[in-house]
């Protein structure tokens, strides 16, 4: 058994420092029920992870779970949903051949005539690579080495920390960073400067 970390068993054999090659332009899509048990997965989902749709359905959506992935983040994460919250993370995920890729987030939420939540729907992007390499891994990285030596309750902390000293939100942090990014890129027209963040980057 393979174990992270955090000493959890994760699902694959091999990690494969690479990343996987897919068309960024792609949306990867899933819908999970109230526990995370994936019903549905789109073409782009298949494609990039690897696993055939029989692999898939009736799995926890931990089977692309990346070891290098801090605990607080999904933690963060199921406190948003189970409340009814959209959240947006930057997650790396570990496709079948042990390759990663990143991804950010963007939830639906959908509920039955009493109110309780059913179905929870996750739309996925690329983020820039600067993004990745100059700030996401580097506060990855020291929160898994927090939760390895002392716990999640102090990488719960630290990310407080680093979220006050910047007085932002996780969301407002992560987006502020893939915002910047693109405006240096110089991709963006002035149209779609003015159509704004969230409806450019997930299409609302
Ligand atoms: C709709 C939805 C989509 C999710 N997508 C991912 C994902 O792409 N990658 C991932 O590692 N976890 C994802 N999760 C979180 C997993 O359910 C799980 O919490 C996470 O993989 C960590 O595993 P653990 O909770 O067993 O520690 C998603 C959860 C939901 C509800």
């Amino acid at each position: 058994m393979n174990l992270d970390y955090n000493n959890r068993p994760y699902n694959k054999r091999e990690i494969i420092d690479k990343e996987v090659t897919w068309d960024k332009t792609q949306v990867i899509m899933s819908k999970t029920n109230a526990r995370g048990i994936i019903e549905y997965a789109n073409e782009v989902f298949v494609d990039v992870c690897g696993y055939e749709d029989y692999e898939l359905m009736g799995q926890p959506h931990s089977i692309i779970r990346h070891p290098d992935m801090p605990k607080v983040l999904f933690k963060v994460l199921w406190e948003k949903l189970k409340n009814g919250e959209n959240f947006h993370a930057i997650v790396k995920n570990l496709a079948k051949s042990g390759r990663y890729y990143w991804v950010i987030t963007d939830f639906d939420i959908s509920r039955n005539d009493e109110g309780e939540i059913i179905n929870y729907f996750a739309r996925r992007r690329s983020v820039p690579q600067e993004v990745i390499t100059n700030h996401i891994e580097p506060l990855y990285r020291k929160l898994l080495q927090i939760e390895g030596a002392s716990g999640m309750e102090y990488s719960e902390k630290y990310l407080n920390g680093f979220l006050e000293e910047r007085n932002k939100t996780y969301v407002q942090y992560i987006l502020e960073l893939i915002y910047n990014q693109e405006k240096l890129d110089n991709h963006n027209t002035k149209a779609e400067e003015e159509k704004g963040f969230f409806s450019r980057f997930f299409g609302k």
